[in-house]
């Protein structure tokens, strides 16, 4: 999405283009001519140019060519900023720029992968070099750097102080003008990133060495030097700091320019020099080169006596020999001398006053010249790309050039020529390449095309560069023809072959009117641009471009390293001839256009707003010269010639449709029908419109302007149903984002249970598998085939004993084992009951244990012996039936020591009487008594105690036999007591006499004194009676099971 010039690319290519080159055109002008109403008019061509120029808007575009118009002070559009809006923008979305231009060549190299180059053309000063410059910037900075060669960008940067410091210099026009034409390529990988470059130089203007017009200067170079230079470097090259000490310096009476800051360029010289690959003694020896031309500057020569030439200044020739490491007196003799080979004969002639001081400049031209060149290919070197795989992953190429404009000056003379026959060549190919690419794109898109008028410059260029009836090939005919030549016969030459051409005027050839303002010495070129003259002095010296044969030795015996490298041995051995200099220009121009004619070019071209070089001044009539020559009207009229404006189906849909409801939002069907549809829902007539194949063409800018118009009302509409959208879209796309999420979440919890269930399934089968297999070998000994089944068995089993384990020593339940476990049932059977008892022994309290343990004696005793025995069994025995008030204090005090264990009220019945005595019957620890309230009635010993009776029915009585012959004794005692059985446990314990118990069913005798005996008999009863029987015996009768 484009927002505010911003490109924000968001999901599903939603695309809106806000601002535009057409909405800016209401404010200053139009942005592209194309889009002019009135397109054959120059006036009205220069007042757009002026309107945007006094707007500080510098850039407008002829459809792709940019036109730019110098604004002499620095406007605030080149910052990274800017850099970054024009980044991946379309060329007509956002406000003509060199970085428009830029990033447009970049991309299509890269979509494409074809080699492109940007040729920027105007004239001197027009802001050709600055504009190739920020082209150079916009690249280091946008483009991406590969890791080999990250300082690329940077040496490309660096390398133009250098050059510039040696090839550019102040001329009139311009403070810092090229005096040389480049070409640059920039070589990029496959990923985009820029990973080499190179540089071919044309035409240095040398003579700028040795001579300058009024008002102009050497190159740059020299006064960096002089300005920048430590005291000890000038020191070592024999100089000093001011420019007026040198002849070569001088001659245009202009050492120093304001704009110029001679010291922080010679800095950055000095600073990039390293950095693209120069070591020191390279340094050192270009400057000993520079220095040494200014040297030769100020070799100066007298006249002998004889006519003879001498050198009049030592110093400098000192100076030379020391710097460069060449023999001063042999230098001395090549500057006055000539060397010449006849027949093969070295034949050495004098040189007169005047041939010395050209042989002296033609040197240092030379010097300088070839210092240039080596220069620019020690840049090379630096640039190159040096890792060779890039060539097989096809890199690409954009090639810069930056050449000197079309040049008038008031001499005219054969640099000139050159420059301008090289604007010829390049205006041709501009004509032949828009002509073409327009042509072309018609024919793709299937339009009827319609021939331009344009003037085909291609008569102007056969003119200069025909074989043999070319003005170069004159020319050169003229340096090499034996016999007496000169400028002026090859004036007169040009006369003879080509009086009568179109283009070529001479003073003799002209009518009265022209003659007028001709020289004699003056030929006349009606170039596309405009009428030149150019003077003929020096064209011969310039084009044979000699250097006297001595001074070319003296110059090859150098100790420099780069004069060596400038100056082979062989050009001295080889007697042929190098080319002359037209001709050579003439095929670097060749090869130079089938660079370019091999690359999709681009155009920038720069006008010169004033000669002044001040910023906000609009010369109309410069600018309208230069409009004239560099072609801006026909370009336009070639552009227009057909249709105005053209734009790609899915472009113009993309921004028009939301001003028809067919097309909005969205056009589903084929792009032709879309815009189809659209332009027939405008209203465009058939005559208005053309349909291509993959474009529409308009042909007239007004109903471009009203459709703009008509999207610019809708804009707000369109904002608030983009915002509705927008919001919609991020909202749906936040449900759908939740959306799946919560599938994923979904599917994976359900994939788990699924796995889950699966396996739990698996293991199931596997069970219920093992447990058959079990089942099946279930009688075997326990092997792999039924260990699970037993295993199995074995723990149900254990499992539901656990649940069903006894409850207690008297529960006798049991679970049913598998007969496979019925031993082992048993055995835990067992182990469970020892442990239950084990338990409950632990568990029982002392009080407890006591009563057990008497219960335990008492069924010993009356286990199946007497019949109130079992009803009782269940009933405690107490501690004692008595309470503790009960017992009189006085047989306490009587009984002493000895403390009552228990008491029980019993009944005593006479041995004789059978008289029934209430008593009570208290039990200590060694002896019994038996007590009548405060009185001991009876003590019985429990050693002396021979045995206690009772009956074996329910009732209480019992006998306490105690030995008869003791006289202390009163015999056995008949006694009854409710609570018999606790009563006897506890004496038979007490006494030690549990065997001595005896119980009879029927009768118990007893003793009652001196040998006498008594006896109870026992019957059943009803219930309880005791009385005097027959035969004096007492008689009981017992009820049936009584608890007693
Ligand atoms: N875009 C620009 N912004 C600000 N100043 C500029 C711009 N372009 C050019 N200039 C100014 O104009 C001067 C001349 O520009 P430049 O050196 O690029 O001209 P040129 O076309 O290369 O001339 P020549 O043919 O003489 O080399 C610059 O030194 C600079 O001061
Ligand atoms: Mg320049």
């Amino acid at each position: 999405m484009r927002y505010q010039g911003r490109e924000v690319d968001i999901e599903g290519r939603v695309r809106l283009v806000m601002e535009s080159a057409l909405t800016a055109r209401d404010r200053v002008g139009v942005q592209d001519f194309v889009l002019l109403e009135n397109y054959n008019s120059e006036a009205a061509f220069i007042e757009n140019l002026r309107r945007r120029f006094g707007e500080n808007l510098v850039y407008t575009y002829i459809g792709s060519v940019l036109v730019s118009v110098n604004p002499y002070k620095d406007l605030e559009i080149y910052s990274k900023q800017q850099m970054e809006r024009y980044r991946g923008v379309s060329f007509y979305e956002i406000s003509p720029h060199i970085y428009a231009v830029s990033d447009n060549t970049y991309r299509a190299m890269r979509t494409e992968r074809k080699d492109q180059c940007i040729l920027i053309s105007g004239e001197s000063g027009a802001g050709k070099t600055e504009a190739s410059k920020k082209i150079l910037l916009y690249y280091a900075v946008t483009c991406p750097a590969s890791d080999q060669m990250a300082s690329l960008g940077d040496r490309l940067l660096q390398s133009t102080p250098v050059l510039e410091a040696f090839g550019n210099a102040k001329t009139l026009r311009n403070d810092n003008s090229s005096r040389f034409g480049k070409y640059m390529d920039v070589q990029f990988d496959f990923k985009g990133a820029p990973v080499g470059g190179h540089i071919l130089n044309y035409l240095l203007e040398k003579s700028r060495v040795v001579h300058q017009n009024h008002g102009e200067r050497n190159f740059h170079i020299f006064y960096q030097l002089l300005e920048g230079g430590e005291d000890d470097l000038l020191n070592s090259l024999g100089l000093d700091r001011h420019p007026q000490n040198y002849h070569y310096l001088v001659k245009g009476n202009c050492p120093r320019v304001s704009s110029i800051n001679e010291k922080n360029n010679w800095k950055a010289v000095m600073k990039a020099l390293p950095n693209i690959g120069f070591n020191e003694e390279e340094v050192q020896e270009l400057l000993n080169i520079i220095a040494s031309v200014l040297h030769l500057g100020n070799t100066q020569f007298g006249e002998g006596e004889e006519g003879e030439t001498h050198i009049t200044t030592e110093t400098p020739i000192g100076n030379i020999a020391r710097l460069l490491g060449v023999d001063g007196s042999a230098l001395g003799e090549a500057l006055t001398h000539k060397k010449l080979i006849a027949k093969e004969e070295e034949m050495i002639s004098p040189l007169n006053f005047e041939q010395a001081g050209s042989a002296r400049d033609a040197l240092a031209k030379a010097v300088y010249g070839r210092t240039f060149t080596w220069l620019v290919e020690k840049i090379n070197q630096s640039l190159a790309l040096k890792d060779e795989i890039y060539h097989s992953y096809g890199s690409t190429v954009i090639g810069l050039l930056d050449i000197y404009g079309f040049e008038v000056l008031q001499h005219n003379s054969f640099e000139q020529f050159c420059i301008n026959y090289c604007n010829e060549k390049l205006q041709q190919l501009f004509i032949e390449l828009t002509l073409r690419s327009e042509q072309e794109e018609y024919e793709t898109e299937g339009i009827a095309w319609e021939t331009v008028q344009y003037f085909d410059n291609k008569i102007i260029c056969d003119l200069i560069e025909e074989k043999h009836k070319g003005i170069i090939s004159i020319l050169n005919e003229e340096c090499l023809r034996p016999g007496e030549t000169g400028d002026v016969s090859f004036l007169e030459k040009l006369e003879d072959t080509l009086g009568g051409h179109a283009h070529f005027v001479t003073h003799k050839l002209a009518n009265g009117k022209t003659r007028r303002v001709m020289s004699r010495e003056e030929f006349r070129l009606l170039h596309y641009a405009g009428e030149v003259n150019y003077n003929v002095n020096g064209f011969l010296d310039k084009n044979n471009d000699l250097l006297n044969r001595n001074l070319k030795e003296v110059m090859c015996q150098s100790g420099n390293q780069i004069l060596n490298h400038c100056f082979r041995r062989e050009e001295v051995i080889d007697q042929k001839r190098t080319e002359m200099a037209a001709t050579q220009f003439k095929n670097s121009l060749m090869k130079l256009m089938e660079i370019l004619m091999s690359k999709e070019p681009s155009y920038v071209r720069c006008i010169k707003p004033n000669d002044a070089k001040q910023p906000g001044r609009f010369d109309e009539v410069l600018v309208r010269h230069q409009v004239k020559y560099l072609g801006l009207m026909e370009n336009l009229r070639v552009r227009r010639a057909g249709f105005a404006y053209r734009r790609r189906f899915e472009a113009f849909l993309q921004r028009y449709k939301p001003l028809c409801p067919e097309t909005w939002p969205n056009w589903h069907g084929r792009l032709v029908d879309g815009v189809s549809t659209l332009v027939n829902h405008l209203g465009y007539k058939p005559e208005e419109y053309k349909l291509g194949r993959s474009k529409i063409f308009i042909r007239f800018p007004k109903t471009l302007f009203n459709t703009e118009d008509l999207l610019e009302a809708k804009k707000p509409d369109i904002a608030l149903s983009l915002q509705t959208s927008w919001r919609g879209y991020r909202e749906r796309s936040k449900y759908q984002r939740i959306r799946r999420a919560v599938i994923v979440i979904q599917s994976g919890w359900r994939g788990m249970k699924a796995r889950r269930r699966a396996k739990r399934r698996r293991q199931a089968a596997d069970l219920i598998r093992r447990l058959i297999k079990g089942f099946i070998y279930r009688h075997e000994e326990y092997c792999p085939e039924n260990e699970y089944f037993l295993d199995h068995i074995r723990y149900c089993f254990l499992k539901k004993l656990r649940k069903n384990l006894p409850k207690s020593v008297l529960d006798k339940s049991w679970p049913t084992p598998s007969p496979l476990l019925t031993e082992a049932s048993e055995q835990l059977r067992r182990l469970n009951m020892q442990n239950m008892v084990m338990l409950y022994c632990w568990r029982i309290q002392p009080e407890w244990r006591k009563q057990l343990e008497q219960k335990v004696v008492a069924s010993e005793i009356f286990k199946d012996e007497k019949d109130s025995y079992p009803p009782g069994v269940g009933r405690l025995f107490l501690d004692s039936r008595l309470e503790r008030e009960q017992i009189n204090l006085k047989v306490v005090q009587t009984l002493g020591n000895e403390k009552v264990q228990y008491g029980v009220p019993v009944t005593k019945y006479d041995r004789r009487g059978f008289k029934a005595r209430p008593r009570q019957l208290l039990l200590t620890a060694s002896f019994a008594v038996l007590v009548d309230r405060t009185k001991i009635k009876q003590k019985f010993d429990y050693t002396a105690m021979r045995g206690i009776s009772l009956s074996s029915l329910s009732d209480g009585m019992f006998v306490l036999h105690m030995p008869s012959e003791d006289n202390k004794q009163k015999g056995d005692a008949v006694l009854h007591c409710d609570h018999v059985i606790e009563l006897v446990t506890k004496l038979a314990m007490m006494a030690g006499r549990i065997s001595h118990i005896n119980i009879s069913p029927g009768s118990i005798r007893f003793a009652v004194a001196r040998g006498k005996e008594g006896i109870i008999d026992f019957v059943r009863g009803s219930e309880l009676k005791v009385c005097k029987g027959k035969r004096g015996h007492l008689l009981v009768t017992s009820p049936q099971s009584s608890a007693t």
